[in-house]
């Protein structure tokens, strides 16, 4: 954590960014090369852009590495996935640690081998006590099914007694859904040149700025990412009022 970033916009910043990391397959097929090969080098993309994000001062910074779709890739894509996730966790925990991030992790445990299972609870514990970055990567998340958790878990207060129907309102939602305790993402950033969500945070991206670029995740390095991040300013947050009542509001 050396170079010190050069933040040359002005205006509001966001507080937390929400990312799909896509694009490492074709990185690695348009170099002849196999498909865990992007991986790979997608590994190095992702710890830089956690460098940059504590030296920006992002309050929340939220990763897609596997969703609850990816499984039904080929076995081998697959366990090379959840080997390399494993393995990475395990060599950047203790930097992870000294930095000040906390990391957590969203999406349904309760599938991952006991190694991955032990690493990830490791990872949690190790950073649980520090007060700077909130990263939270999505494994095994899938939008959906963070809906139907939350669901379940009100209707079983309802069940029990301690919450009633009419009580039940959108900020119920937002306290039982993930990332509950961080703000909303203000800038969401796809890479590998797709226009879509692919079932990533579907709650929480209601108002969300999206920014989209061609570039596959194994090139979106430092650079890359303090353009998106500069875009955020130029755009104007209008959460349903007019242009003029926004302004007014001044919304960061
Ligand atoms: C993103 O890259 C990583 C994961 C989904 C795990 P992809 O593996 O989806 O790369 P492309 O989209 O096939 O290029
Ligand atoms: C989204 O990428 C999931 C992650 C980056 C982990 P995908 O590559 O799985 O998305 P689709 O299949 O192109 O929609
Ligand atoms: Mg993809």
């Amino acid at each position: 954590m050396t170079n010190p970033v050069e933040v040359t916009h002005q205006g509001p910043k966001p507080k937390h960014v929400a990312i799909i990391m896509d694009g490492n397959g074709r990185w690695a097929e348009a170099r002849n090369r196999p498909r865990a090969f992007g991986h790979q080098e997608g590994v190095k993309s992702t710890r830089e852009i956690v460098e940059v994000g504590v030296e920006y001062g992002l309050e929340a910074l939220t990763l897609f590495a596997f969703s609850s779709e990816n499984w039904q890739r080929p076995k081998k894509e697959v366990d090379l996935l959840m080997g390399l996730l494993q393995r990475s966790l395990k060599k950047e925990s203790p930097e992870l640690a000294r930095n000040n991030i906390r990391v957590r992790f969203i999406g349904d445990m309760s599938a991952f081998s006991d190694v991955l299972a032990e690493q990830i609870q490791k990872t949690e514990l190790d950073t649980t006590h520090n007060t700077g970055l909130n990263l939270t990567i999505a494994l095994n998340y899938g939008g959906r099914w963070d809906i139907t958790q939350a669901v379940r878990q009100i209707a079983q207060e309802v069940e029990r007694g301690t919450l009633t129907l009419q009580q039940i309102d959108g900020d119920v939602m937002a306290k039982h859904v993930c990332l509950a305790d961080v703000p909303d993402p203000d800038l969401f950033i796809r890479t590998g040149g797709e226009y879509r969500v692919s079932n990533y945070l579907l709650w929480q991206l209601a108002y969300t700025e999206l920014y989209f670029t061609p570039v596959y995740w194994p090139d979106f390095r430092r650079e890359q990412f303090l353009e998106a991040l500069a875009e955020f300013p130029k755009r104007q947050r209008r959460f349903g009022l007019t242009g003029e009542q926004a302004s007014r509001k001044n919304f960061a």
